[in-house]
């Protein structure tokens, strides 16, 4: 059985993540792919469970080590229950962010490091990696018109944040990525939901060499 592929689709709020990953999850299957379509924090029963807890807090909320713990805990779930069991069956996994979103977020922009941000990945989930991380850059401007139509009933504790913190967000992802160009692609998604979609498709054939 050939191992499935592993796609992390990862950016800031707004990006259009989930969009694309349900476009890309189409393509693939139409290509002849088997497909499992999944997001963090969530994607099993108890990582869902903890994603409650974390974008809708009870109490005070959650400091920045418990808050990357309980990330780490519920990607480690994710990842033994349903993205290493699917890729072994030979599946394609399509994931809406994995452990990037903790760098960027609960490493940079937080106040925890990338060092422990990483530690914490290998003690919950091996350390593994997505095949091919697509990273979907899109401008601030475009970001804040997009939010203002979504969010207009109220954002989610983290998606709450200021300005600050998801443009230090942001840097980090373009940062990540220039560090690591054989497993980032960067895709602007500045552009309609199609033409974005056509992007990402031309990134994993260039990647994989399967034509989609
Ligand atoms: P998501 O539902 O993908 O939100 P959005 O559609 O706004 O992108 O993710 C929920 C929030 O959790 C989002 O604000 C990003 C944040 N997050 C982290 O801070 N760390 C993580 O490791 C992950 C997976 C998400």
């Amino acid at each position: 059985m050939k191992r499935g592929k592993f796609i992390a689709l990862e950016g800031g709020e707004g990006t259009g993540k989930s969009t694309q990953a349900r476009k890309l999850a189409e393509a693939l299957e139409n290509a002849g792919h088997e497909v499992v379509t999944t997001r963090e924090p969530g994607g099993t029963p108890g990582a869902e469970a903890i994603r409650s807890l974390l974008l809708d807090p009870p109490g005070e909320g959650w400091g920045p080590k418990a808050e990357a713990l309980l990330f780490a805990a519920a990607r480690s779930d994710h990842v033994e229950r349903l993205i290493l069991p699917s890729l072994d069956a030979g599946r394609w996994v399509v994931c809406d962010r994995f452990v990037d979103s903790s760098r960027a977020y609960q490493g940079f922009a937080g106040q925890l490091g990338d060092d422990k941000v990483r530690a914490l990945h290998a003690v919950g989930s091996d350390g593994i990696r997505p095949d091919l991380v697509i990273l979907i850059d899109v401008s601030p401007d475009e970001i804040a018109r997009r939010l203002s139509v979504r969010d207009a009933d109220g954002s989610d504790a983290i998606g709450g944040r200021s300005a600050d913190y998801h443009s230090r967000v942001a840097a980090a992802f373009r940062q990540m990525a220039e560090e690591d160009a054989a497993g980032f692609v960067v895709v602007d998604g500045n552009a309609g939901e199609e033409t974005v979609h056509a992007r990402i498709l031309d990134a994993i054939s260039g990647r994989f060499g399967d034509k989609l």
